[in-house]
């Protein structure tokens, strides 16, 4: 079971946020994820113009169903799992490229279900870097870092920090800052977590995780009186964001 830090998480928090952000502590590299992309594109094809080739086109494939893209024939296990309800996410993904059939067995309970894709990535890194560059792209092939939501302005009191959700998917927040409590919540896209601090020079820390259960989210070092906006949840340093005062 993982269980999440329940000592000083401000001072773990800000940390972390060192350890994340020092050089060659990336855990993966969307350029050199580009070049294992090379091995994909014999069968996929990617951006916004991407069409259907031997597998589906996989522009802005982190965050959605399984089995999905209308007008590709599917196997039906990726049709079933996706029914089940997968997603891919980072760890999906990760899983399911090394061993596409084997992924796919063990996620149904069939073990005579078969994968279409013939075609599997062993090495760890390539995998996380490959994950890295899919994710640099949304559904529309831009470059994920616009907003899926548009932006409103927020007002807010120049004592409080928020966080909004401006991702697709509901996620786990946490905000905390000097003098204030540490607040932890689940917001549905759009819903936003304040807290109140005593001083307006404060800083502060938000965080996302991708559920109760994660252990690693991503975080982000912030003055009091903004208005945080997490855009997209990718993975425990990848996270995009953006502010409004
Ligand atoms: C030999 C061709 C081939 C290669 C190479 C290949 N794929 Fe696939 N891929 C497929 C096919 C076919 C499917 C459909 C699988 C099914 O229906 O079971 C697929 C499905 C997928 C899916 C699921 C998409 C969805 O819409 O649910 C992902 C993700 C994926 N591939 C990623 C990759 C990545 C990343 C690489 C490179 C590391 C790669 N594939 C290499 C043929 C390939």
């Amino acid at each position: 079971m993982t269980r999440r830090s329940t000592t000083s998480p401000f001072v773990t928090l800000i940390a972390g946020l060192w350890a994340l952000t020092a050089p060659g502590a990336l855990a993966q590299d969307a350029e050199r994820g580009e070049e294992v992309f090379n091995r994909c594109a014999a069968c996929h094809e990617i951006g916004p113009e991407a069409d259907i080739r031997v597998g589906p086109p996989l522009t802005g494939v982190v965050g959605r169903q399984a089995g999905r893209h209308a007008g590709f024939d599917y196997s039906d296990a990726m049709v079933a799992a996706g029914e089940a309800g997968l997603v891919w996410s980072e760890e999906t993904l990760f899983e399911y490229l090394a061993g596409p059939t084997d992924f796919l067995r063990a996620y149904l309970g069939d073990d005579s279900a078969r994968a279409k894709m013939a075609f599997q990535l062993r090495d760890k890194q390539d995998r996380r870097d490959v994950i890295a560059y899919l994710a640099t792209f949304n559904e529309s092939g831009q470059e994920a870092a616009q907003a899926p939501i548009p932006a409103e302005p927020v007002q807010t009191a120049s004592t409080e920090l928020c966080v909004r959700n401006r991702d697709t998917h509901t996620h786990v927040f946490a905000a905390e800052a000097e003098g204030a409590e540490r607040q932890v919540t689940t917001l549905a896209p759009g819903e936003r977590l304040c807290i109140e601090t005593r001083k307006s020079d404060a800083r502060g820390v938000v965080s996302v995780y991708d559920s109760e259960d994660a252990f690693e989210g991503c975080s982000r070092l912030v003055p009091v009186g903004r208005t945080e906006d997490m855009l997209k949840y990718v993975d425990f340093d990848r996270c995009f964001w953006s502010s409004n005062t």
